[in-house]
């Protein structure tokens, strides 16, 4: 068994059974060594699915995890219509898109990250550059530009003209003790509508991966909260809150309320769960409760006690096994596994209300 050891596979693979793990066996599904996946496993958030075809591809093309997973994200950051990520993201309260990411190789023991960084559309792959060619962890604001702009990335105004809409709508129905004038709901495009209805929104990429020989990585990239106060920075590029990586035991990463996942250092959390031999499943369910419990203040709360926002964790274990949970149900996870790409309900602590929009 490579470097898990016995006594750790045992365990976790009794709690998985326990659990119900999502994969039925391990040492059916490996190539002989009980310890190590058949092929890759790539975990994403459900907006991720080209994400985790990717990265499945490419490690199955014997690429880098890193580089897998940093590819499949670009696809997102890139993308127009994702208003969660990079390009065509929402806005700060200004109106000026501000991204956040990290990246975490597991078989070097590195990580990269930037924030509140600007006109960048792929800042998973800035963060990536500051993991191979600088000394530092976290470059942040005019730094981050700067450094990527060294680096040769293209400068682009990363507000599309459906974020602009959906940030205007916010600004004009903030208040009515101000000179602007409220409107209706921006367009007909349904997500956009389903955004300028809700107060705030946290979307998020996070992609984890292993490959057969037992080696991960892991990145989360973001627009971060929608029209945050400038310079705001989310768990995403923290390393420990909104990814973290153990090339001895698995990767975790979140999305959702930042601020939550950082005070609970949530993904750390996660993957130190999985060492104590939890299921990756449980061990988000774990980081879940963590959260409900250090979370107190009123106005954060619904009249029942319960959190008003949601959180996601996403994990993936060293031998394959993988995972995720939401605070609120009827959450999922995008997984690549067993050759097939799909999507996965994700567990959950408490049933979503109909009509809740808050959670
Ligand atoms: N999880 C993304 C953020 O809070 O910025």
């Amino acid at each position: 068994m490579n470097e898990l050891t016995r006594r750790d596979f045992l365990q976790s693979a009794a709690a998985a059974t326990a659990a119900g793990a999502l994969v039925p066996s391990i040492a059916a599904a490996s190539n002989g060594d009980p310890g190590l996946p058949s092929g890759p496993v790539v975990v994403s958030s459900a907006n991720g699915l080209r994400a985790t075809e990717k990265a499945a591809t490419m490690i199955r093309s014997g690429a880098d995890t890193l580089d897998a997973v940093v590819a499949g994200v670009n696809i997102v950051e890139e993308d127009p219509e994702d208003y969660s990520v990079g390009y065509g993201g929402l806005p700060n309260e200004d109106g000026v898109v501000e991204l956040d990411s990290s990246v975490m190789h597991g078989p070097s023991c590195r990580a990269g990250a930037v924030a509140a960084m600007r006109n960048i559309k792929t800042a998973s792959s800035v963060a990536k550059l500051v993991m191979q060619r600088t000394d530092h962890v976290l470059i942040v604001g005019q730094g981050a530009l700067r450094f990527a702009r060294a680096h040769g990335f293209e400068e682009v105004n990363l507000l599309t003209d459906k974020a602009r809409k959906i940030w205007l709508h916010w600004k004009e129905n903030l208040s009515d003790r101000d000179d602007w004038i409220g409107t209706e709901v921006p367009d007909d495009d349904a997500q956009a509508n389903a955004l300028a209805a809700l107060p705030f929104t946290y979307g998020t990429i996070n992609c984890c991966a292993v490959n057969p020989s037992g080696d991960l990585s892991g990145v989360t990239t973001t627009s971060g909260l929608s029209f945050k106060i400038p310079g705001r920075v989310g768990d995403s590029p923290i390393i420990g809150a909104g990814l973290y990586v153990d090339n001895k035991v698995g990767a975790a990463g979140s999305t959702g309320r930042g601020e939550a996942v950082i005070k609970i250092c949530g993904a750390h959390t996660v993957v130190e769960g999985m060492r104590q031999g939890l299921s990756p499943t449980d061990a988000c369910m774990a980081a879940l409760r963590r959260i409900v419990e250090t979370t107190t203040e009123k106005r954060l709360l619904r009249d029942d006690g319960r959190p008003k926002f949601d959180v996601k964790f996403y994990a993936v274990s060293k031998d394959g096994r993988h995972g995720g949970a939401a605070i609120w149900s009827k959450a999922q996870y995008a997984v690549y596994a067993d050759g097939r790409n799909r999507l996965e309900p994700a567990e959950y602590l408490y049933e979503r209300p109909e009509k809740d929009k808050d959670a």
